[in-house]
C-alpha cells in the first residue's frame, strides 16, 4: 500500500525532494503550496521506496499498512487530492537555490537574526547552508528557551509536530551559529546597535499580540484571548499566574481557525490525555479538575469558510472521549450562497454535514455554531454568557461576507476565547505597517515608509513579515525568499561594512545566556518528565529558568551558584505538580 501522509504535516515539504518519483505534491513550485492545508501523496504513483518518511522532521508520514483506525481516513483523503485533479501547472518561484553556486572570492557576511522561532530558524539554516558566502549567524531571543511557538504555540498533545526542533537544535553545534537567550532586541539591545556589528538584521520576532473584537463585556472577568489561554498552558512565563474560570460547564471558543480547535480539544481533554501531553504543570492540575463538559465553537462564517483544516478536524473527530456536533443552526443553503468549492471545503463540507444534530453520547462534546457572531458578553461582575448574532453570508467580488440578521441568540458560560488570530507590534524604529500590523517589507527586503526604498541591512522573515498565518513549514519558504533577497545584497555590495567588531558581544549583554543554559533547560525538564512518565516537566517561572541556566554556565566554568539549594527546591515543586 502507498505511504500516506497524516494530520500533523506542518507543509515545510523536506520529504518532497526526497521522492525519487515526484509523487509528493503541492511543490513548493506549485501555485497551490501557497494555500494548501497539507501535502498529499499520490498512492497511484507511490513506489513504497520510504525515503519521505525517513526525510519528514514530524513524523507526519506512514506506509499505508501501518496506519492505526483513525489514521485510515488520511489514506483516503490523500486519494481524493488526486481524483479529477490535472497534473498541477508548474511555475518558476523566484528564489534562486545558490546552493551549489560558488563564486570566485568568499567573503564573510554577518547576520543577526532577532527571534528564534521557525521563520528565524529556518532563516538562520538557509544562511548556513549556503556555500557562495561565508556566514556567521547570532540569534537573539529574548526568552531563555529557544524555537518560539514550537514550544508555547503548538498544542501540548501534539508532541510529533514539536519534533520539528530537531533540525533546529542541529544547527546550534555548528561552530558558525550563535545562541544569545534572554536578549529582548529593543530593550536589552536597539536595532541600531545591532546594524553597526553585522552586515544584516533579519526580523523574525512573530505576532504574539492579542487581537481582540472589540465587544461590550469583553473586559469582564472570564473573558479572554487565545494568545493568553494558549500561552497559559504551554508554560510561557509572561502568562503562568492567568486564572481561568473552569467552573461551569460550557465554554465558548470565538473563532474558527486551527487555534480555536486546540483550545476545544485541550479544554475537554481527561486528565489522563493531559497527563501524555508537555502541558505546563500548573494547566495540567487546573484542567484535570476543570467542571467544563461542553464548548461551544463560534464562527462568523460557513463550515465551507471555516479556516481550521480538514487534519486537525479529523483529529478532533478521533478523539475517543469527545462527541463533535454541529448545531443545525447556521448550517445549510439558507445561509450559504451557492458557489464553486476548492478540495479541502468540499472535503470539510463533507465531514461535517455528517456532524449536524448529532445526539451527544459522551460526557464530553464540541458543538460548532457556524453563521453566529458574538454581539455582547452578558454579566454584570464576570461572564455569566454570551449573546450571539445571526449571520447570513453575502458573495460579491472580495469573497464570502457575514453580514448580521436581527435574530440573535443566548449561551449560558463563564469562559469565552475570542481566538479570532494574532497580531504584531512595533520593535524600535522598524518601519512598521500599523494597518496590517507587520514589518513594512517587499520578498523579505525592509521598507523606509517615506521613500518606499529598502532599508540598507534590514530584511524581514515569518509572521512579522507576512502576518500571522501559515503553518511551520510555511516559514521556511519565506525564510529562504527573505534569504535570497539578503544575499543578493550582499554580494551586489548593497550592504554596508559592519563598524563595530563581534568580540564584545559577551561584555554588551551582561544577562545573556548562550545555548548551554538552553541544553540545561532541556535536560532538567526531560529528567523531570522521566521521572513522572510525561514527555517533559517545563519549567515556567522565569527565575527558576535563570537560575538552571546561571548553574549550567557555572558548571562549565567549575563554579556552582550561591542559591543552588533554592533552585533545588523550586524545580522540585515543580516536578512535584507535575
Ligand atoms: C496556538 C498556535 C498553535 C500552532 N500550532 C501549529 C501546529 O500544530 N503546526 C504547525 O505547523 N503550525 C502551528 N502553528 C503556526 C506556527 O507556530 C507559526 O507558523 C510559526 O511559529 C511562526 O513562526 P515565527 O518565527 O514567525 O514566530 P514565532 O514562532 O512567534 O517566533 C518568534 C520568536 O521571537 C521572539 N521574540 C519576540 N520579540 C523579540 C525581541 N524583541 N527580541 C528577541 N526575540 C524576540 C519570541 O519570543 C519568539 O521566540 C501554530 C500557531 C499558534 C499561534
Ligand atoms: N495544527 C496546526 O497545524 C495549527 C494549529 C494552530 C494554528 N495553526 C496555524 O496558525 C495560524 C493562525 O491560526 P488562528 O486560528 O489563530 O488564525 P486563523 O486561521 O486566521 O483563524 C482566525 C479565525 O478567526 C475568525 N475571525 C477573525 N476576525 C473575526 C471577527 N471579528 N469575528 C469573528 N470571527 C473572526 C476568522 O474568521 P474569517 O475566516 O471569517 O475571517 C477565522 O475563523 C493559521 O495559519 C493556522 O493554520 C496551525
Ligand atoms: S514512499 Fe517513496 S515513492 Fe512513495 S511518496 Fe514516499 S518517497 Fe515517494
Ligand atoms: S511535514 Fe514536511 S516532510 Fe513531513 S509530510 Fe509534511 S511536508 Fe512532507
Amino acid at each position: 500500500m502507498a505511504y500516506v501522509i497524516l494530520q500533523h504535516c506542518c507543509n515545510d515539504a523536506a520529504c518532497v525532494s526526497a521522492c525519487p518519483v515526484d509523487c509528493i505534491h503541492p511543490r513548493p513550485d506549485e501555485p497551490s503550496y501557497a494555500t494548501t492545508e497539507m501535502l498529499y501523496i499520490d498512492p497511484e504513483m507511490c513506489i513504497n521506496c520510504g525515503s519521505c518518511q525517513v526525510a519528514c522532521p514530524v513524523d507526519a508520514i506512514l506506509p499505508g499498512g501501518d496506519l492505526g483506525s483513525d489514521e485510515a481516513v488520511f489514506s483516503e483523503l490523500n486519494a481524493a487530492f488526486y481524483q479529477n485533479q490535472s497534473q498541477p501547472a508548474t511555475y518558476s518561484l523566484s528564489v534562486p537555490d545558490a546552493r551549489t553556486r560558488v563564486t570566485g572570492t568568499v567573503r564573510e557576511l554577518r547576520v543577526a537574526v532577532v527571534g528564534s522561532g521557525p521563520s528565524g530558524s529556518y532563516a538562520a539554516q538557509e544562511l548556513l547552508s549556503r556555500r557562495d558566502v561565508s556566514v556567521r549567524v547570532d540569534m537573539f531571543e529574548r526568552l531563555m528557551t529557544p524555537w518560539g511557538l514550537v514550544r508555547f504555540g503548538v498544542a501540548p498533545d501534539h508532541l510529533a509536530t514539536k519534533g520539528v526542533a530537531v533540525g533546529f537544535e542541529r544547527m546550534t553545534r555548528d561552530p558558525r551559529f550563535r545562541l544569545w537567550l534572554n536578549v529582548e532586541v529593543g530593550r536589552d539591545i536597539s536595532p541600531e546597535q545591532l546594524s553597526e556589528r553585522y552586515h544584516a538584521v533579519i526580523y523574525a520576532f512573530g505576532a504574539m499580540n492579542a487581537r481582540m473584537m472589540g465587544i461590550p463585556g469583553e473586559d469582564l472577568p472570564g473573558s479572554h484571548s487565545a494568545t493568553e489561554f494558549v500561552a497559559w498552558y504551554n508554560g510561557h512565563p509572561d502568562y503562568a499566574g492567568r486564572e481561568f474560570d473552569l467552573s461551569v460547564p460550557r465554554a465558548v471558543v470565538v473563532g474558527n481557525g486551527n487555534v480555536a480547535v486546540d483550545i476545544a480539544r485541550l479544554l475537554l481533554s481527561t486528565p489522563a490525555r493531559l497527563a501524555q501531553s508537555d502541558i505546563a504543570p500548573h494547566a495540567l492540575e487546573q484542567l484535570s479538575t476543570s467542571r467544563i463538559r461542553e464548548v461551544v465553537v463560534v464562527g462568523r462564517r460557513g463550515p465551507a469558510d471555516a479556516a481550521f483544516t480538514n487534519g486537525e478536524l479529523l483529529g478532533l473527530l478521533s478523539v475517543p472521549e469527545l462527541d463533535v456536533a454541529v448545531d443545525p443552526k447556521g448550517f445549510g443553503s439558507n445561509t450559504d450562497p451557492d458557489r464553486a468549492l476548492g478540495f479541502a471545503a468540499i472535503q470539510k463540507v463533507a465531514r461535517l454535514s455528517e456532524l449536524v444534530g448529532r445526539m451527544p453520547s459522551k460526557d464530553r462534546r464540541v458543538v460548532f455554531r457556524f453563521c453566529a457572531s458574538p454581539e455582547r458578553l452578558l454579566g454584570q461582575h464576570q461572564v455569566s454568557g454570551i449573546r450571539l448574532v445571526r449571520n447570513t453570508l453575502v458573495a460579491d467580488g472580495s469573497g464570502v461576507r457575514a453580514v448580521p440578521t436581527d435574530e440573535f441568540d443566548e449561551l449560558d458560560c463563564a469562559l469565552v476565547i475570542q481566538s479570532v488570530g494574532y497580531q504584531g507590534k512595533p520593535l524600535g524604529s522598524v518601519p512598521f505597517d500599523s494597518a496590517r500590523a507587520k514589518i513594512l517589507n517587499h520578498h523579505g527586503r525592509v521598507l523606509d515608509p517615506e521613500s518606499g526604498e529598502p532599508v540598507t541591512g534590514a530584511y524581514v522573515t515569518g509572521w512579522i513579515k507576512r502576518g500571522p498565518s501559515g503553518v511551520i513549514g510555511t516559514n521556511k519558504q519565506c525564510a529562504k525568499q527573505t534569504v535570497a533577497c539578503l544575499v543578493e545584497d550582499f554580494l551586489a555590495d548593497g550592504l554596508v561594512k559592519p563598524t563595530a567588531e563581534l568580540g564584545d558581544m559577551a561584555t554588551q549583554l551582561p544577562a545573556a545566556f548562550d545555548v548551554r543554559a538552553w541544553r540545561a533547560i532541556d535536560q532538567h525538564e526531560r529528567s523531570a518528565g522521566k521521572r513522572t512518565g510525561r514527555p517533559r516537566v517545563k519549567l515556567v517561572d522565569r527565575a527558576v529558568l535563570l537560575a538552571v541556566g546561571r548553574q549550567a554556565v557555572a558548571e562549565q566554568h567549575g563554579s556552582v551558584p550561591d542559591n543552588i539549594d533554592a533552585i533545588s527546591s523550586v524545580t522540585d515543586e515543580g516536578i512535584r505538580r507535575g
